[in-house]
């Protein structure tokens, strides 16, 4: 600091300092503390602010945020008491059987090869949805997703092979009255 400045600061604070007296200082010293307070109170509401919407919209709803922050990847819930809506053999085989069964992973079947199915496919449908619902070898019980349908399962057995060289009729949906499993 140079002399002048110093000079300058002595000079201030002898002739101009607001500060006279000891209650002033005190004052002085609790509003140092609290002004920055306030004015924090007041950002953290401002920031707040931000999430006060319109009444009547409801984009910050629980159901609109929900939606915004819902997994890519999703199980569908379907309202259980409602009537069952059965997957398509081809919806199946694309959400969880195509993961092996596209590729032939681990030596399941390969899709659209009718030699890799020869084998599981003298064996009957019956057979081959049996050990599809309860699982075989590398082959998890249900493509490893218990959610789905026996009925669902058959369907997507059906689609794979059908479209490996069989020719097996399409599955009769089950009566919609028939509780669900
Ligand atoms: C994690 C990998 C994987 C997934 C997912 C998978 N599979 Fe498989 N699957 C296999 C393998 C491995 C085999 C061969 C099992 C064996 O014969 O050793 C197989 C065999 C089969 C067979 C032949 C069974 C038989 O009788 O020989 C059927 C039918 C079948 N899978 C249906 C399905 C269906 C339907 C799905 C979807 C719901 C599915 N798989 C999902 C791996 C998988």
């Amino acid at each position: 600091m140079s002399n002048t400045q110093q000079n300058q600061e002595a000079h201030t604070e002898e002739h101009h300092s607001p500060i006279k007296t000891p209650k002033q200082l005190i004052v002085t010293i609790l509003l140092s503390f609290i002004v920055p307070i306030l004015i924090i109170i007041l950002l953290v509401n401002l920031v707040a602010a931000g999430n006060q919407v319109g009444a009547g919209s409801d984009t910050l709803g629980p159901e609109a945020t929900a939606k915004r922050i819902a997994p890519v990847a999703k199980l569908e819930l379907v309202d259980a008491s409602g009537p069952k809506v059965f997957k398509s053999g081809e919806q199946v085989y694309k959400a969880v059987c195509a993961g092996c069964h596209t590729a032939g992973v681990a030596g399941a079947p390969k899709f659209g090869d009718p030699a890799s199915w020869a084998a599981a496919a003298k064996t009957g449908l019956n057979a081959m949805v049996a050990n599809a619902i309860k699982g075989k070898n590398a082959m998890p019980a249900k493509g490893g997703n218990p959610a789905l349908d026996d009925f669902e399962i058959t369907r997507a057995v059906v689609y794979m092979a059908n479209n490996s060289g069989s020719k097996f009729d399409e599955p009769v949906e089950p009566a919609p009255a028939a509780p669900s499993k």
